[in-house]
């Protein structure tokens, strides 16, 4: 059952109450997300304000622009979850290797690992524009109390306990499942709390929105190429209509609340595709089946696809389900 009055808190404590965990180890560390993101979102909301915004003349591991706020957040989550004790590792987008939170000294027997994107569409933040966080947990695969392992982080996106992500938009919200559906919680910035706005929120099984960057257009693979033709195809009984912000998380909610497709696919410049499967694609991708949707490859489901290094992109597209078949049947023919 579902109340629309309740608190992010409250509604964690519940769902521990109700045995979709069996210890509190889950709720604190959702807990400590939560906390974290409300201290970004307090950033994001001043960057115009403060000498944050900007790039840092530093590239990040996989040699992108990475702007103040990238290293803020990745610092601001990284802490939070270390310093709470309540992790055995985390691997992020802004890190070249994961983090082992078992060294001697911090010895513990978490059992949960957190991949995180910590600030994406970052390239949005200068021009006010909304960008998210994603995170991403699955339980450990080697031995409790032992420095964690690269196996550990390099599971299947089926293997995930927990997914969500935070969209720092116009109003700031946290969408997060933990395999029992997917709900949206709005943050109340005068409370500074979470409220359960989006209680068990579903993908329309059709939609008319497509989101890809066209500017790469003449780069895309056959079946995408057509794809497109055919959304903007006048004789089309539905009108689509194509929308592409550039933060992953923004393109994506939007068209998981209103019915859409995202796409990201190969070009000749990315040949692997430019989003990260498990910083980005396996968590959007556990979401967006939680909420009825369809995440694959390009003809393979993203959760099954075995993950082989930390960083590692793949071409990427999720959406309404009937949108995303038609895609893949014109890719499969190509
Ligand atoms: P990040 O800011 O974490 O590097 O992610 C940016 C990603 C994703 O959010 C977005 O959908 C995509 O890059 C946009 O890429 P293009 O600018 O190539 O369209
Ligand atoms: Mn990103
Ligand atoms: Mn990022």
């Amino acid at each position: 059952m579902t109340n629309k009055n309740q608190t992010l808190g409250e509604f964690i404590i519940e769902n521990q109450k109700s045995h979709q965990y069996s210890s509190g180890e889950l709720s604190s560390l959702i807990n400590s997300i939560r906390l974290a993101a409300k201290v970004v979102n307090f950033q994001v909301n001043k960057a115009g304000l403060v000498d944050i915004i900007g790039d840092s003349n530093t590239i990040n591991t996989q040699g992108e622009e990475q702007q103040k706020l990238d290293f803020y957040a990745n610092d601001i989550f990284i802490n939070a979850l270390r310093n709470r004790n309540i992790v055995c590792g985390i691997a992020s987008e802004e890190e070249e290797d994961f983090i082992s939170i078992n060294s001697l000294d911090e010895c513990n027997n978490n059992k949960y690992v957190v991949l995180i994107d910590p600030l994406d569409g970052s390239s949005n933040i200068d021009v006010n524009v909304s960008v998210g966080t994603i995170f991403s947990i699955y339980k450990r695969v080697s031995e409790t109390g032992t420095k964690v392992e690269l196996k550990d982080f390099l599971q299947k996106g089926n293997k995930q306990v927990a997914a969500g992500y935070i969209i720092y938009g116009t109003s700031t919200m946290l969408v997060y499942t933990t395999g029992f559906g997917v709900n949206g919680f709005t943050l109340n910035p005068a409370i500074g709390s979470f409220y359960l706005s989006h209680p068990e929120i579903k993908f329309p099984e059709k939609g008319n929105i497509y989101s890809i960057n066209e500017g790469n257009y003449l780069q895309f693979p056959k079946g995408v190429k057509k794809y497109i033709k055919y959304c903007q195809d006048e004789t089309n009984k539905v009108a689509y209509t194509s929308r592409y912000i550039g933060s992953l998380v923004s393109d994506f909610h939007r068209n998981m609340i209103k019915g859409g497709i995202y796409m990201y696919p190969n070009t000749s410049k990315n040949i692997n595709g430019k989003l990260r499967l498990l910083y980005e694609c396996n968590p959007i991708a556990f979401i967006c089946e939680q909420a009825g949707g369809v995440a694959i490859d390009g003809s393979s489901r993203i959760l099954d696809v075995n993950p082989k290094s930390l960083h590692q992109r793949i071409p990427f597209y999720c959406g309404s389900p009937s949108m995303v078949k038609k895609l893949k049947s014109l890719m499969i023919n190509n």
